[in-house]
């Protein structure tokens, strides 16, 4: 009898390791939400890098983005992207960065042309972000650049143009990789 009490607890606590090693194959974790499918990931891994990393497949010309602008843009940074109470001021500086009022555009402060294309697709219009196409986005990119002078009305930017777009203030910013590197 007592025999057979012990071989029965001892099923009960193999059995009972067996549940546990299940459970702790399956939760790794609080047990919250899912895996990201490939899908979910694609959508995110979207970093354009200041050299034209990452930058998609894709083209637009200044006049195409003219009318994105003005559909989808111009009512929160108005005409010419001059900015209102509710938009930053995209284009049109006066003041100079080193004045008591500078005026942070894209072409007197960014330093990378590579960049506004990423924060216009993954966050603008500011309502529906990530609802533009590529194509949309680097037409409205080729806008502001052309806003800002510093391509040509003419211009179409794609993966390979978007890169070469030299901007003003690159030097204005120190670059911490470089640094690293001379600190060898
Ligand atoms: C509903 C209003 C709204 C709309 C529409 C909108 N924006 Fe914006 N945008 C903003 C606001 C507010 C900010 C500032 C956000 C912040 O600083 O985080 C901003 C920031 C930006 C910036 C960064 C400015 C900077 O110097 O940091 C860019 C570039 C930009 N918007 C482009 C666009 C483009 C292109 C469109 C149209 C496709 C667009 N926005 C539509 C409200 C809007």
């Amino acid at each position: 009898m007592i025999k057979m009490k012990i071989k029965h607890s001892l099923t009960i606590v193999l059995i009972a390791v067996g549940i546990n090693l299940v459970f702790a194959e399956t939760m790794q974790g609080p047990g919250l939400g899912h895996a990201a499918t490939i899908d979910e990931v694609a959508k995110w891994n979207i970093s354009v890098f200041p050299d034209g990393e990452g930058l998609p497949e894709g083209r637009g010309s200044v006049s195409e983005g003219e009318v994105v602008y003005n559909t989808q843009c111009v009512g929160c940074h108005a005409q010419g992207g001059i900015g209102s109470a509710v938009g930053d001021q995209l284009a049109g500086a006066q003041m100079e960065l080193t004045s008591d009022y500078p005026e942070k555009t894209i072409g007197k402060y960014w330093p990378y042309a590579t960049t506004v294309f990423d924060v216009i697709r993954r966050s603008m219009p500011m309502t529906t972000p990530g609802s533009l196409t590529d194509n949309d986005a680097y037409a409205v990119t080729a806008y502001l650049l052309y806003l800002n002078n510093l391509i040509d009305v003419n211009a179409v930017i794609d993966k390979s143009s978007l890169p070469k777009v030299k901007m003003p203030n690159e030097d204005g910013f120190v670059k911490v990789y470089e640094v690293k590197e001379t600190n060898k």
